[in-house]
């Protein structure tokens, strides 16, 4: 799949088949945000594959939809803030080094026809404790990882005039 094709046929998809995902196809998905450009190349984050089937509790816990515990795996991404690089005025790059691998992730998923969807409504409380977070640990995003059992709706977004300006604010 073209690039800009991977980049139309995303779609946040909340219903799954049960079909496991290949070990091999697995690999290829986490090497997309393995890949991902991080602050000073610092990497601070960590991924988290868990198999839906030994954790339904939990993860009904974490995001009360039915849909997120639907596909095999679920993945979590996690941003060790305190390790990620600080611009002059002290703002760390944390948050948006991990926003970005899981982007790749995902992107990487629709390429190989693999469903996800961005999940931030989760409870951070529950999340803390799954997972058993240290502090300095904090927990940015989670998707199902699975094949689709739904069909893509029509993307609506706001026309590039709306979302673009030149030169000055
Ligand atoms: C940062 C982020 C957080 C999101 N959190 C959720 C969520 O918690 N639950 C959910 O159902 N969708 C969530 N979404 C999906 C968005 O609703 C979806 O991307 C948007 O409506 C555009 O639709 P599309 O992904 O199908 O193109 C999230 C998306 C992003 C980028």
């Amino acid at each position: 799949m073209d690039f800009f094709e991977v980049i139309e046929q995303r779609y946040s998809v909340r219903a799954y088949k049960r079909d496991p995902i290949d070990e091999q196809v697995l690999r290829q998905v986490l090497e997309a945000a393995r890949l991902a450009p991080t602050a000073c190349n610092i990497q601070p984050f960590q991924l988290v594959v868990v198999q839906t089937a030994k954790r339904q509790h939990d993860l009904a816990r974490l995001y009360h939809r039915a849909w997120f515990r639907e596909a095999p795996l679920v993945i979590g991404i996690f941003a060790l803030t305190d390790r990620a690089w600080a611009r002059r005025d002290g703002v760390r790059y944390g948050w948006v080094d991990a926003t970005i691998a899981m982007d790749h992730l995902i992107l990487g998923a629709t390429a190989l026809g693999l469903g996800t969807c961005w999940v931030a409504a989760f409870d951070p409380a529950a999340a803390r404790e799954i997972f058993r977070l240290p502090g300095n640990v904090q927990p940015v995003a989670f998707t199902p990882l699975g094949y689709p059992a739904d069909a893509p709706p029509a993307k609506s977004r706001k026309p590039l005039e709306e979302l673009v300006r030149y030169e000055h604010w």
